[in-house]
């Protein structure tokens, strides 16, 4: 049975007793809207550990001013009846006041890592994640948190952040799930309408184009983003964010590709923001 747990007071206790009975804790945060993507994420949670928690919150302090905050989906009652067919039991679902109360004001700041790529415009963005993130943990007290690689920055710097305060718990990042056609699957998926689907495959197409030209033993990053834009501007509702290509950890930017730097982009399709990456491989 999926117990929904609203309360820190009641997720505390809850933790407690599952931490006396030494059983693991396998944690998936998320801002639900839940699809496979999500659900790849808790069935490897299930596979490795005795509990599954997964956070459903709309983290209002990780959107900007002008983002989507009021429109995000919120699909709550659907995401309960998906996750309790994975076996889920239980499901912390609080409100904004629970997290952030009157006069909350403390912030997670991830040097260097949080104002490269996605943090150049959408400043203080990473903030939002590493403090509620930060904060989850700490409630959930899990052995091992499952993050996707489609939102790759966003793994390096929870990793980062749990490296640093030294926290025990396990980050794993598990693969992008696509549809058939190669789009990376997103909850902002739904504010693109049949025409923008089709035209957000160019996310992918360029990136499978930078995979083929390391393999073929095209090192020079300027050239491999410069095929890659001509892909993404054969797309009439396509604007460019960035294309970058970076080490792994630090995130800065390569001249010269290596094996297993990773090509990362943010492209509005519409009013659309859509991100994806991959990690080469030659
Ligand atoms: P959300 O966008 O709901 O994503 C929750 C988790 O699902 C993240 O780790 C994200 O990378 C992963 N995910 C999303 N799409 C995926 C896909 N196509 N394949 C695999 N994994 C995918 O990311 C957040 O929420 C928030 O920033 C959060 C970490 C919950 C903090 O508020």
């Amino acid at each position: 049975m999926l117990q929904v747990i609203k309360s820190i007071k009641d997720m505390k206790q809850k933790i407690k007793t599952i931490k006396d009975s030494h059983l693991t804790i396998g944690f998936v945060p998320t801002m639900g809207a839940l699809h496979e993507g999500h659900l790849s994420l808790v069935r490897n949670a299930k596979k490795e550990h005795d509990e599954v928690v997964v956070s459903i919150f709309v983290n209002p302090l990780q959107f900007g001013k002008n983002e989507d905050l009021r429109h995000y989906p919120r699909t709550f009652d659907r995401d309960c009846e998906l996750l309790s067919r994975e076996g889920v039991n239980l499901v912390f679902y609080p409100d904004i006041t629970e997290i952030y109360p009157d006069g909350f004001c403390t912030s997670v700041i991830v040097h260097d890592l949080e104002d490269k790529l996605c943090g150049k415009t959408r400043p203080g963005h990473f903030r939002g994640v590493a403090v509620v993130v930060l904060k989850l943990f700490h409630l959930i007290k899990p052995d091992s948190a499952y993050f996707g690689q489609k939102d790759f920055q966003q793994t390096v710097i929870i990793k980062r952040m749990v490296y640093d305060l030294n926290l025990d718990i396990n980050v794993k990042v598990l693969p992008t799930i696509r549809n058939t056609e190669g789009l990376a699957l997103s909850s902002r998926n739904v504010y693109l309408t049949e025409t923008e689907k089709k035209d957000a495959l160019c996310l992918y197409q360029s990136l499978v184009k930078a995979q083929c030209m390391a393999t073929s033993g095209i090192t020079d990053t300027e050239k491999i983003i410069r095929e890659m834009k001509k892909i993404i501007h054969t797309c009439a509702s396509a604007t460019i964010d960035y294309i970058s290509i970076v080490n792994p950890e630090t995130l800065e930017i390569t001249s010269e590709v290596r094996n297993g730097n990773v090509v990362t982009l943010a492209i509005r399709i519409g009013r659309t923001r859509l991100i994806d990456n991959v990690i080469l491989t030659f």
